[in-house]
This record gives structure tokens, sequence and C-alpha cells, in this order.
């Protein structure tokens, strides 16, 4: 066994893949567990909702009543279509289905976009702090992941200025999250375009990753489909609709690329889930969108709770985040790091939260990502054991 591993030659680009930090938060969580104390987990990127009943029905009544063949590799043509209506009712922007397509979550609608459009070699500029998959999506395809430091001036978003100003000679593409993904905040429609028109006058390409759309808290999330139809935009069935564990999203294409998209997508996947999709043509019914409209509210509640409980432990909080279901915290007041402050309150606090490192090299040592994935009551209890743990009460 040992002279296999030992045989085992990773090719170079695995040096730049890093493991994701929050999935070794949760193997510690687990083993705090099985020493017998309740965790409370904040550190993971999905709430505690089930998938909404209709969707779990459609599945079902599809199950007994259809070959799970393969699909067309762009998806079922009844859920793009599906996909193309909620374009028009919800932002009012016409997106035919014939620009959708339909993926394994929107990671693999990342994935395709990047494989279709990137040399090694290629830049992508990104915030950071962002999604950590999104530099390693980069690097699979031998590209280079430019990071720009963001921070409260900019509401932790990368804008047309700062794009403009790191925009250089192999940059191809530029990426946005909206709500992003550690901050919860948003890119105003005037930025999107902003953004859209840099990457037409630079000849290449904006990618806007709404996989959080749907889950904001007072303010409608503008759409990157309405800046153009040369703009990317990546969505997922994962948060709005709570089905993570589907593995199921959409990535709107410009017309000039589905047929790269298709190509790669039939010799990568094949299909998305035939299951999956099945489920998904039920999320655009009325009663499930009262359902996660209803979440989106309780949502909105833990939010309103935990910002202002964050900030009298002595975190800062310089964004309010407006969407997504976390907060990114300034911890720099109780430790100068992040990483051992995260672990200790896992192991003596019994609260899961993921250090910064995760999001990037700006400044992870003193932020924490802290999910509202859980009810308010757990939410005041975890206040309350990190509050013992700073000396606070
Ligand atoms: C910003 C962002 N993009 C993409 C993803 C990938 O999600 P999925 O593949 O489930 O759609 C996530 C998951 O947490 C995310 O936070």
């Amino acid at each position: 066994m040992d002279d296999v591993a030992q045989r085992m030659r990773l090719a170079a680009r695995m040096a730049h893949i890093e493991p994701f930090e929050v999935m070794e938060i949760q193997t510690l969580a687990r083993e705090v567990e099985a020493a017998g104390h309740d965790v409370i987990h904040l550190e993971i990127g999905e709430p505690d909702f089930r998938t909404p009943a209709p969707v779990v029905e459609a599945a079902k009544r599809a199950l007994d009543a259809q070959p799970m063949f393969y699909t067309s590799a762009l998806g079922l043509a009844a859920l793009r279509e599906a996909i193309s209506r909620f374009y028009a009712q919800r932002y009012g922007v016409a997106v035919p289905a014939s620009r959708i397509a339909v993926t394994a979550g929107s990671s693999a609608a990342l994935l395709l976009a990047f494989g279709v459009l990137l040399d090694p070699g290629d830049e992508v500029l990104l915030a950071d702090p962002g999604y950590p998959c999104n530099r390693h999506f980069v690097r699979s395809f031998g590209a280079v992941p430019r990071a720009v430091s963001v921070g409260p001036d900019s509401r932790y978003q990368l804008t047309p200025g700062l794009a403009r100003e790191h925009w250089g000679e192999r940059t191809r593409m530029a990426m946005v999250a909206t709500p992003a993904n550690p901050t919860g905040t948003m890119v105003t429609a005037q930025d999107i375009a902003g953004l859209a028109q840099l990457a037409r006058e630079k000849r290449g390409h904006l990618l806007v990753d709404e996989i959080y759309h749907g889950l904001t808290y007072g303010l409608d999330a503008p759409t990157g489909a309405a800046a153009g139809e040369d703009v990317l935009v990546v969505n997922s069935f994962s948060k709005y609709f709570q089905m993570t564990g589907w593995r199921l999203g959409w990535i709107v294409l410009p017309p000039g690329l589905v047929r790269a998209v298709e190509t790669l997508a039939q010799n990568l996947f094949i299909s998305p889930s035939t299951p999956a999709q099945h489920a998904a043509l039920a999320c655009f019914e009325p009663e499930t969108l009262a359902i996660v409209e209803a979440r989106r509210a309780e949502l909105d509640a833990r939010r309103r709770f935990l910002v202002p409980a964050l900030e009298g432990l002595g975190f800062g909080v310089p964004v309010v985040p407006e969407g997504a279901f976390y907060v990114y915290a300034d911890v720099s007041r109780v430790t100068q790091d992040s990483f051992a402050f995260a672990r200790r309150v896992l192991t003596e606090a019994h609260v899961a939260i993921t250090p910064g490192k995760d999001f990037g090299r700006n400044e992870p040592e003193r932020h924490v990502r802290i999910a509202y994935t859980q009810p308010v009551a757990r939410l005041e209890e975890a206040v309350e054991r990190m509050a013992r743990f700073l000396g606070r009460r």
C-alpha cells in the first residue's frame, strides 16, 4: 500500500489546488461531536431547510413515471423553457431557452465557462475575499486567477474602476458574485453594466455568479442578463431552492458560446442529472415559490439578529450583508489569528465557524465567515457560547 502511495505522481497543477478549509473544520467538528459535545454548525454554506416538498414530490412522480435516461447535454427542453420564463417574470429580461444550459450545479457551469474561454496563461480577475473554488477552477485550465483585494470601501466587490486598473495584457475575463460569498454584498446594476462595457472594450468577457439570487433582504439583486447577451450568468438550484445535494444549476450564455458549451458538456458530463431536472421543474410553481419566499424572510430574521449580536461581541461588520446567508466579520479586536481562533471556538465553545483563510490572501487572519444557517434560538446559543469564550459573560 505504502509503495502504491509513493508511486502517485500528482499533476503539477495540484500544487495550486488547496483544500477547502471549511471541509477541514467540518471534519474537526465531527470529532468534537464524536467526543459527546453539541456543536452549533455555522460553517457550512447551506441552510438547515429541507428541499421544498413539491420538488421532492415531483422527483418521486418522475421516478415512477419516466425512464431516467440521459437528457440532452444542455438539459431538458421543458426546464430550459421554465428558466427562460423565470427571467421574464422575475427580472423582466428576455432570455431565450436556447441560451440556457442546465448543469451539475453552478460548479459545472463555472467549469464549462472557464473551459470554453480560457487558454493556459490567460488571466481572470476575481475579488479577494471571494469563493475559493473559483481560483481553483481557473487553475484547472492552466489559467491564472488575478485576485484583486477588495474591502469595505467597494463593498467587497470588484468595481469597474478596480477592474480597469487591474486588467492586463493577458486578462481574458472578470468575474463577480452578487450577492457574494463570503461577504453577502451585491453589485449594482450600474456597476454590472460598467464591468460588461469594460469587458467589451477589452474584447474579453464578464461572468456574473448569481447563485444567491432570491436570497436578498430588502432589495432585489439585478441580473447580469440585463446588461447584454454577451454577459455570462451562472445560477443554481442549490441555495434559493434549497437543492444543494441534487447538483443542479444553469448558465446563461452568449449565443456564440452555446455550441462550444454543449460540446464540452457532452464530453465532460454527458448530461445533468435526469431525476434532479424533473424535480426542478416544480421549483417555478407558485406553491414552491411561496415556500422559498417564506424561508427568505426567516433568513432575514436570522441576519437581523446576528449582525448586531456579533458587533456586541466586539466583531466588526463594516458592511451589513444584503444577501446570501453569511456574515464576514472582522475579528481583529479579539484575535490576531482567525485560523487558530476558529479552531479554539470550535473545540472550546463548540461553535463551528470558517476562518478567513478559505477566501483568499487579503487579510484572512483578521476575518471569519459565520453562516446563519441555523434557527435564531441556535444563533442565540452560539453568541452566548462565544461571549463566554471571550470572557464577556
Ligand atoms: C459563490 C458560489 N458560487 C458557486 C457555488 C457552487 O454551488 P453549486 O455547485 O452547489 O451550485 C457556491 C457554493 O457555495 C458559491 O458560494
